[in-house]
């Protein structure tokens, strides 16, 4: 199994003060929160809570207001849930994704955006996550796959040209990328068909976005999963 960088949230702490940077090096992370968003049902009780795994600087929960949901956020970045408290969560604990502090059942929504791929064991994770979920309720994880494109395009392109929106040089590994077949067997032997939907930059406003013409890109779903994607489905 592959070793988590020692480094890895000490990085996120250091990053902190750019999650909302809309040309920093997470800023994509912000256009993959909202497509992520849409995947998210409305509440249908009034005590619904959605767990917002390994949240960052909340860049997702603008995105969930109005869909009726006390929202919980946890990663093992201090610094980062800091800088989530200022936008809209109800509650933020400092918790390993391997290992969560609540009981089977709590939550009625759980979101893994764009964090499995820097665990060692995002398999764990996502059994975890399905623990956490109640029976009915929603998972919905945003990864990247093990592919040899995903490879190029997310660390060789992605660390490596000069553009905006760049994330670090080292902030992928790829031996961590995730393994669709493997992640939809654990999902499923935990309860959750996932799913799959693949995931790309609109290409209209990446170009805008880079020759400085707007701040933001969509995401559009696309069929291929091999780069980046997202699983989403119900517990039973
Ligand atoms: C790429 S960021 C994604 C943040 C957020 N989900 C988003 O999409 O904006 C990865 C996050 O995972 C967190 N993280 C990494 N390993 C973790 C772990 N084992 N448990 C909890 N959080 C973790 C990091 O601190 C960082 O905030």
């Amino acid at each position: 199994m592959p070793h988590l960088r020692s480094d890895l949230i000490t990085d996120y702490d250091r990053l902190a003060d750019t999650w909302w940077d809309p040309r920093g090096p997470l800023a994509p992370l912000g256009w993959i929160a909202r497509a992520r968003a849409q995947f998210v049902p409305p509440a249908t009780r009034d005590d619904a809570r959605l767990l917002d795994l390994a949240c960052g600087g909340g860049l997702f929960a603008p995105h969930l207001s109005g869909k009726g949901y006390r929202l919980t956020g946890v990663d093992l970045s201090q610094l980062s849930l800091r800088e989530a408290g200022r936008h809209g969560y109800h509650a933020l604990a400092r918790a390993d994704l391997a290992q969560l502090p609540f009981a089977d059942g709590t939550f009625d929504v759980v979101t893994a955006g764009q964090c499995l791929e820097h665990v060692p064991d995002p398999y764990g994770a996502v059994a975890e996550a399905c623990r956490v979920l109640r029976p009915g309720g929603t998972l919905i994880v945003d990864t990247i796959a093990d592919t040899r494109l995903a490879r190029l395009v997310a660390v060789t392109l992605a660390e490596r040209l000069p553009l905006p929106g760049r994330p670090e040089r080292g902030t992928h590994d790829h031996r961590l990328f995730v393994n669709r077949p493997r992640l939809l067997r654990t999902a499923c032997s935990n309860g959750v068909e996932l799913e799959l939907h693949g995931l790309r930059p609109h290409f209209r406003e990446g170009i805008g976005y880079l020759v400085g013409r707007r701040d933001r890109v969509r995401m559009v779903p696309v069929r291929a999963t091999g780069v980046l994607f997202l699983g989403v489905g119900r517990k039973r």
